[in-house]
């Protein structure tokens, strides 16, 4: 690998500003066409576990929510009541997809203020909502696409999710499947636009550049894109920001830009701590994985070297493998979990590497690129 595009170590330490200090990912809500269902979903597939609720028998009276939680990841799923209004306008444009990432923080305020400050557009002023158990404050801005970031400060808050939620506890909770917490959000951009929200990242957020790619890494006979992970000062936020690049045919970077009408959320990776059980789990209650070839494996550990695990478990369920200066990471990505060929998520067990599966790239996306073709996107 030529030298401009090899990994650069994080300067994260010295380079980040403190302006804004983020404690971890606080929750992210997906706008959905019929939340009930998208629940049921998570809860059966993916072993979410119910924790809060909103609705006509809250009060709300134009939408409605459901909470669900797997350790230290929190989703939130929300459709309309009514018609006309923002969220039919989401999920009229975009289909089913992320909404908000919201971002936990000490003081939403100032959050707000040093972002607004440095040319962040608000999204929502900070605003404090409370009931018997404390309060909370929330503010937001605006990033790519419709897509937003809320920052929310609950130290004063005992309750169960935010204020207008009540507990939502029923009797199905079919049992997690070993999902952590979440490693890194990957937002599609358009053409040109990557250097924009990287921008917007560093100077807005005060994130720093962790690593990038460019075409000449990431392509294949049809596809190409160019890559950049931004992160914070303390890495508990990592985002990566993907645009099209000129290939043969179309990328599926592209093919998400057309479905999803514009910049959005590709990926949620979720961390596990054994990704063949995780993997297992979920493949049984019918969580749909890219399929790699065998071929894969028949190379791999000439690449990677020697790993832990034994190699048969992890090519039958088309686990793939990367290794950095670090150490290795084992990942894998579900099929589009939406209608439109838009949002995925990505399954990852870290041990030791702190990359995101760049050798990999080439036998994913000819994965995809099979898959497009049985769309007829390609
Ligand atoms: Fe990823």
């Amino acid at each position: 690998m030529s030298s401009p595009h090899a990994l650069e170590l994080p300067k994260i330490f010295e380079e980040a500003q403190d302006f804004l200090p983020l404690n971890g990912t606080d929750h992210v809500e997906l706008y959905c066409g019929n939340a009930k269902q998208s629940a049921l979903y998570y809860q059966q597939a993916w072993g979410f576990q119910p924790v809060a609720y909103r609705g006509l028998e809250t009060g709300s009276k134009d939408r409605v929510s459901y909470v669900l939680r797997q350790d230290k990841i929190t989703l939130v799923l929300t459709s309309p009541l009514e018609e006309g209004g923002p969220i039919n306008d989401h999920i009229n444009r975009h289909g089913d997809g992320v909404k908000v990432v919201a971002l936990w923080v000490d003081d939403a305020a100032h959050s707000w203020k040093e972002t607004t400050s440095r040319g962040a557009k608000s999204y929502l002023e900070p605003t404090r909502s409370e009931d018997a158990t404390g309060s909370v404050v929330c503010s937001g801005i605006h990033t790519y696409g419709d897509t937003v970031h809320l920052f929310v400060e609950r130290s004063a808050y005992q309750g169960v999710f935010l204020p207008g939620y009540v507990r939502w506890d029923p009797e199905f909770r079919p049992k997690p499947v070993g999902l952590r917490y979440i490693d890194h959000m990957v937002g599609n951009v358009g053409w040109n636009e990557m250097d924009v929200w990287t921008e917007f990242y560093s100077k807005v957020m005060g994130f720093t550049q962790l690593v990038s790619f460019d075409d000449k890494d990431i392509s294949t006979e049809y596809t190409a894109l160019m890559s950049k992970v931004m992160t914070n000062g303390n890495g508990r936020i990592k985002f990566p920001i993907n645009e099209p690049a000129e290939g043969r045919k179309k990328s599926q970077i592209e093919e998400y830009i057309e479905f999803y009408k514009g910049a959005g959320v590709q990926h949620i990776a979720l961390a596990t701590d054994n990704i063949i059980e995780t993997v297992i789990e979920l493949k049984k209650r019918g969580v749909d994985f890219l399929n790699i070839p065998d071929s894969y494996y028949d190379t791999v550990l000439d690449r990677v070297g020697a790993i832990d695990e034994d190699l048969a478990p992890l090519k039958e369920l088309g686990i793939l493998i990367d290794r950095d200066e670090e150490g290795y990471l084992l990942q894998l990505f579900t099929k589009p979990v939406v209608d439109r060929p838009t949002m995925f998520f990505e399954i990852i067990q870290r041990k030791g590497a702190q990359s995101f599966g760049k050798g990999n790239f080439k036998a994913l996306f000819e994965a995809i690129e099979r898959e497009q073709e049985s769309r007829g996107t390609l």
